[in-house]
């Protein structure tokens, strides 16, 4: 079992000619609802992949009591995600409010609602001793996250930690604690160098430089997304493994990251090598831009070709 806990949003999306700068209006036909929320997005990209294959899903996470709490957790369940755990929280539903250019490219707000309540307490102990993996982002509360880390890994449980959206206001003794918490960091290009920053490390801009200097000092595996260019690993010992994207015309590049996260957990979860979890991963998250939303182009076992 994949464990994911995390943030639940509703994502309302307005497609844009370019991303208003501060203090301009811009126009958009409409605005689109699409389910969303950096947790559930990673949960419902590993559950698809799971469909048919030997990984569940389950997601801790909290909604509020309200029409979007109601319809993110039916969307997890018609998904394959065990959302037993998902806390009806006294705090409206997470929202994100997102704006979508020509280019595919997004601006995202997140209004945390019920997100910012989950506690450590709400993930039960068998999901924990029965896992295969944690699954965590950056959209709720980092003391809460850093305490299950700490559980999963008194039990034996390898944790992927997605280091976003980044943190404006984590010290650099909680980053050094979330690091040596995790076993596989995964970041992009500007993730990668905010992580070093804020751990103390002047490694200028060179993400591949503070990708390695972070699995260097406190032992994850960096795994660091660069988009068209694929993504690569660095161990701590310094090796490499780099796996390619295909070459796509992205039409909403909104949950790339998150399709990414979740398909390697599950990549992992069923034994896969390195370098195989992340070439599938990068084949996932190229298909989910093809369609407008974060989860709606989100590929199943069968779409991407997985035995
Ligand atoms: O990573 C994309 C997600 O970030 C969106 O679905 C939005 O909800 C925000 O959490």
């Amino acid at each position: 079992m994949i464990v994911v806990f995390g943030s639940i949003n509703m994502d309302l999306v307005a497609r844009v000619r370019s991303i208003a700068r501060p203090g301009e209006t811009v126009l958009s036909r409409q605005a689109d609802s699409f389910f969303g929320g950096k947790g559930a997005n990673q949960a419902v990209a590993s559950a698809r992949i799971s469909r048919g294959g030997p990984v569940t899903v389950a997601m801790i996470g909290a909604v509020g009591d309200d029409a979007f709490g109601t319809a993110c957790l039916d969307n997890l369940r018609e998904n394959g995600v065990d959302a037993g755990a998902v806390r009806i929280a006294d705090e409206p539903t997470g929202c994100a409010f997102i704006t979508v250019d020509e280019a595919g490219e997004n601006a995202i707000t997140v209004a945390s609602g019920a997100n910012m309540g989950l506690r450590a307490g709400d993930v039960l102990a068998d999901f924990l001793s029965e896992a295969q993996a944690l699954v965590l982002q950056m959209e709720v509360p980092v003391t809460e996250s850093l305490e299950v880390a700490r559980q999963a890994k008194r039990n034996g449980v390898p944790v992927i930690w997605n280091f976003a959206p980044v943190p404006t206001d984590l010290r650099q003794a909680d980053i050094a604690d979330l690091l040596s918490a995790t076993d596989f960091l995964i970041v992009n290009e500007h993730e990668s160098v905010s992580a070093a920053a804020i751990a103390g490390e002047q490694v200028g801009d060179d993400y591949l430089e503070a990708a390695a200097l972070l699995a260097r000092t406190y032992g994850p595996t960096c795994i660091v997304t660069a988009g068209a260019r694929g993504a690569i690993a660095i161990g701590p010992d310094g090796s490499r493994v780099h796996a390619s994207a295909p070459p796509i015309t992205p039409v909403d590049t909104t949950g790339a990251g998150d399709t990414f996260v979740g398909v390697f957990a599950n990549g992992f979860a069923e034994g896969l090598e390195i370098g195989k979890a992340l070439q599938r991963a990068c084949l996932a998250a190229s298909q989910a831009c093809l369609t407008a939303g974060a989860q709606a182009g989100m590929p199943t076992r069968d779409s991407l070709e997985v035995s």
